[in-house]
């Protein structure tokens, strides 16, 4: 029971924004199709280990993020702008990508004003 307790403390006290936390969100939600190796499927799902337009705008992986694109779902209505921030900062520093990080704060502004996808080709897929 106390060791119950300690495990509980340690989950509670675990940051909103780290990267255990953003791994955490990309695990549960991501992965299933980009893999948790971010390399993704060849020929279904992009892979996002060293992808340009993932260590790119972060505006427009937001959108992309929230509005869905292709066959990819959206994910405004399920996840929060905390959880999106997680799983794309995630995204954008693991498997060797090198961009910074997004905040809830982006987010949400992004979010506020996307009422259009972005208008981004497919075919480069
Ligand atoms: C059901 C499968 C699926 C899930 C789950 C999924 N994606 Fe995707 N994702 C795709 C597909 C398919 C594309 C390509 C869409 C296209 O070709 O326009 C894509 C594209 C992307 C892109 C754009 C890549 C590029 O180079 O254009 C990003 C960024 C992305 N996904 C991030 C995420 C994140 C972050 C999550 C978790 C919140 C996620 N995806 C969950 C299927 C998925």
């Amino acid at each position: 029971m106390r060791l119950l307790f300690a495990s509980l403390a340690l989950l509670t006290a675990a940051p909103a924004f780290g990267q255990d936390a953003g791994q955490t969100q990309f695990v549960t939600t991501c992965s299933a199709c980009h893999q948790v190796t971010g390399q993704g499927i060849k020929g279904a799902f992009p892979a996002l280990a060293g992808d340009p337009f993932v260590q790119g705008d972060a505006d427009a992986v937001i959108t992309t993020v929230l509005n869905g694109r292709g066959g990819m779902p959206s994910w405004k209505a399920d996840l929060t702008d905390d959880q999106i921030a997680a799983a794309i900062s995630y995204v954008r520093a693991a498997w060797g990508n090198t961009a910074p990080p997004v905040t809830a704060a982006q987010v949400a502004v992004v979010r506020a004003r996307s009422a259009q996808p972005v208008v981004r080709s497919m075919q480069a897929h």
